[in-house]
């Protein structure tokens, strides 16, 4: 099994692992413990139409803000507040990565690095793609380590030098803890009192959460029976 490592784009048609851990994929794997559906929409005035339509609740940031008219911004710890049928969600960078990505995906982070890497080695037939989302087609350092603590866990893999370097640089938890509070995007959380999110979006492997893009919804994987009817990549036509 190949495991590489990307930029906004994905270098696989097999099976890719979004990764934004600042905070969109964080946020995606805990709205699935009260949500059953996400709907990721780039658009926001888009989301906001579709959340009119739908009679559900929208949620999304625009540099990290939360969008004036939507019932709550991107905090993994405000999303776990909320429930329903279904959730739109609309970010700056995470959502709209995961919309150009055309194989199979799932959505990955740091607190459920373990859960998604051991679907992904089931799911995936020869190539995993983890697909950092970065900040604007920029290299996001945050994105590097949480894809090297998703690595950690894929045993026996052939893996790229690039994602072998984000797996050398994961291995010291409390230096990599120490990088991803430095690092931009987190200082631009904290300058918005968002540093609680920061500190939420680093806690290790606390949900079993595995979020699958079927190319239209985000669902849930952690029920393993579903695995047998996701070979074929989803059909992105209407995204
Ligand atoms: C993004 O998608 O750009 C991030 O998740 C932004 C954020 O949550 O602040």
């Amino acid at each position: 099994m190949k495991v590489t490592l990307s930029l906004e784009k994905s270098k696989s048609n097999d099976l890719a692992i979004m990764v934004d851990v600042l905070r969109a994929s964080t946020t995606i794997v805990a709205a699935l413990d009260n949500f059953k559906k996400i709907l990721p929409v780039s658009d926001k005035n888009l989301a906001l139409k579709l959340s009119k339509k739908m009679n559900c609740l929208i949620a999304g940031e625009r540099n990290g803000k939360k969008i004036r008219e939507f019932d709550i911004g991107n905090s993994p710890i405000d999303i776990q507040k909320k429930s329903g049928e279904i959730l739109i969600l609309t970010t700056t960078n995470g959502t709209r990565v995961l919309n150009q990505i055309k194989c199979r995906t799932l959505i990955g982070s740091f607190i459920n690095a373990k859960s998604v890497a051991n679907v992904a080695l089931k799911l995936a037939n020869e190539h995993i793609d983890i697909v950092m989302a970065g900040v604007k087609g920029n290299f996001a350092l945050e994105d590097f380590l949480g894809a090297g603590e998703i690595i950690k866990y894929m045993k026996n893999v052939e893996l790229s030098e690039y994602a072998k370097s984000a797996l050398l640089a994961s291995m010291n938890k409390d230096e990599v803890d120490k990088a991803v509070k430095d690092s931009l995007s987190a200082k631009k959380l904290k300058k918005l009192g968002l540093y609680k999110d920061v500190e939420f979006c680093l806690k290790r492997n606390i949900s079993n959460n595995v979020p699958y893009y079927n190319g239209k919804y985000i669902v849930n994987l952690k029920d393993l029976r579903n695995l047998g009817s996701i070979t074929q990549s989803p059909d992105r036509s209407s995204s």
